[in-house]
This record gives structure tokens, C-alpha cells and sequence, in this order.
């Protein structure tokens, strides 16, 4: 479980962060959402620990961030699995060995070992064993995202964020992806934040859902809930296509 206590991040004179408290849950799909400029970025990397944050805390399983000393800020680095947006696959080395690549920074295991980590995880995402050999360039986005997620668990985090996992895929693709994710997510008990402005993803899996709206939470609740808000800067954010506008008719229509 990840808290956070009334987070602020500034750069030079500009607050971007103006003071975020919430919880993110263990076993839990949570969406990050909020309109260009909100601060989603700079709140991800404040819980990754790229940025340092200014003032407040991130608590992990109860560690406090600012507590931390070199060695316990690197200890958290190796139990955090990232998918970054776009994949971020290092095309130079084959899917396996890209799922390989935090096994060699991180564990003490042998070659043959990580061999079958790696090659667990992959069919534990689906990619058939014939890509394994493959380069990225030489697989289609859908697939790079798996490996991507093979990646990010290969190291069996406790945290998972992904940073717009499914952009640059086609619908139905992206489904399968957000559906992977919250699968993944329960059956290892990860504690998972997804960064996104997907309508659908967020109807989809967004068990958890906090609204960042100029640097503070605007609106916290769930897929079910934010259908229903009457919060306009949220509905604004959620009615903005027009087939979003068709569901909101629809459910006036039934009284919902
Ligand atoms: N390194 C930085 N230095 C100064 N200002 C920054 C820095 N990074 C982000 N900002 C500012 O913080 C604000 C929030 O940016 P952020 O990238 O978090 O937005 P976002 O919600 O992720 O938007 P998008 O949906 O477009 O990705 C913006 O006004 C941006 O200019
Ligand atoms: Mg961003």
C-alpha cells in the first residue's frame, strides 16, 4: 500500500504539487487521470523517486519516504516495476533479454535461472514462445507491451506503475492490456498505479480513480462513482467525447 500525505512539489518558484493526500491499495488497479498540465507526470516520478518531492511524504507499506537513506531509496527501486509509455524496450536486445535486464541488474540468480524467470513471465503475458528470439522492431505494439509488463514483474514488485500503458494501440488491444495489468495486479497482490486519460481504460479497471486538476486531488472515487459525479470539472474531464456524451444521455435516459 502506498499513502500519501499532503504531497507538494516545486519547481523553482512554480508549486506544481499543491498538496496531495490519498492511498493507493494493494491488490488494486488506481488511475491517475486529469487533463494535460495537472501535474500526473511529476506526481509519478515524485513516487518513483526520480524527483524529490518539497514537502509532505510517500509512504510505502509503511517506510517513509523521507526517512530514507541511500541504501532503503535503493532497496524500493528494486521493488518497484515500471512500464514506461511507449514500452521503452531496449531495441538492440532481444524480448527475452529485455525481460532479462532487471534480473541481471537486481538478483544474484545464475544465467539458466533467469533464463526461466524470464520465459515465465512472458507466457504468464501471453507472447508466444516463437517471439522470444525476436527484436522489438520485429514484433507488433500490442506485443511490446506485453513484454513491456514481463519486464516490469519480472523482478515480482511490489509496485507497478504504468505511465499511459496503452497508447499508441488500437481499442480492442488496449483492453486486453488494461485487463492483463489488473489480472497481473491481483494475482500477485501488487500495489498498481496507471497514469492515463483513457476513457475506457478508466471504466475498464479504474478501481480507484484520483483526478488531479492544477496540482491537487479534485476528485477521488471509483469508475462507478465518477459516472455519476456532478463535480463539473470532473465531468468536463469525463463527458469530453462525444461518445462519452452518449453514455451520459443513456443514463439520464434510465434514471441512473
Ligand atoms: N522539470 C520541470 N521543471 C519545471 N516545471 C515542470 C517540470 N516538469 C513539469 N513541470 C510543470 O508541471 C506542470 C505539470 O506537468 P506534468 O508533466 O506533470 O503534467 P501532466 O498532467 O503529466 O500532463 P500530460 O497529460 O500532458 O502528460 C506543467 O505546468 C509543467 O510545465
Ligand atoms: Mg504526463
Amino acid at each position: 500500500m502506498i499513502e500519501v500525505k499532503n504531497l507538494r512539489k516545486s519547481f523553482g518558484e512554480i508549486e506544481v504539487l499543491k498538496g496531495i493526500t490519498t492511498s493507493f491499495e494493494k491488490g488494486k488497479t488506481s488511475l491517475v487521470i486529469g487533463s494535460s498540465g495537472a501535474g500526473k507526470t511529476v506526481f509519478f516520478k515524485c513516487l518513483l523517486g526520480i524527483y524529490e518531492f518539497t514537502a509532505g511524504d510517500i509512504i510505502y507499506d509503511g517506510h517513509k519516504a523521507s526517512n530514507d537513506t541511500k541504501e532503503s531509496k535503493k532497496e524500493r527501486r528494486t521493488n518497484i516495476g515500471t512500464v514506461f509509455q511507449y514500452s521503452a524496450l531496449f531495441d538492440f536486445m532481444t524480448v527475452e533479454d529485455n525481460v532479462k535486464f532487471p534480473l541481471d541488474m537486481f538478483s544474484n540468480m545464475s544465467n539458466s535461472e533467469k533464463e526461466d524467470r524470464a520465459h515465465e513471465v512472458l507466457k504468464r503475458v501471453n507472447l508466444e514462445e516463437n517471439s522470444f528470439k525476436r527484436l522489438p522492431s520485429e514484433i507488433s505494439g500490442g506485443m511490446k507491451k506485453r513484454v513491456a509488463i514481463a519486464r516490469a514483474i519480472v523482478n515480482q514488485p511490489k509496485y507497478l506503475f504504468c505511465d499511459e500503458p496503452n497508447s499508441g494501440l488500437d481499442p480492442k488491444t488496449a483492453n486486453i492490456i488494461d485487463n492483463l495489468i489488473q489480472e497481473i495486479t491481483k494475482e500477485y497482490d501488487i500495489t498498481t498505479i496507471v497514469n492515463s486519460h483513457d476513457m475506457n481504460s478508466v471504466l475498464e479497471i479504474g478501481e480507484k480513480i484520483v483526478f488531479l486538476n492544477k496540482g491537487l486531488l479534485a476528485w477521488e472515487g471509483t469508475n462507478q462513482e465518477i459516472l455519476h459525479t456532478e463535480q463539473e470539472d470532473v465531468k468536463n474531464f469525463v463527458y469530453n467525447s462525444n461518445l462519452m456524451k452518449k453514455v451520459r444521455q443513456a443514463l439520464i435516459k434510465e434514471g441512473k
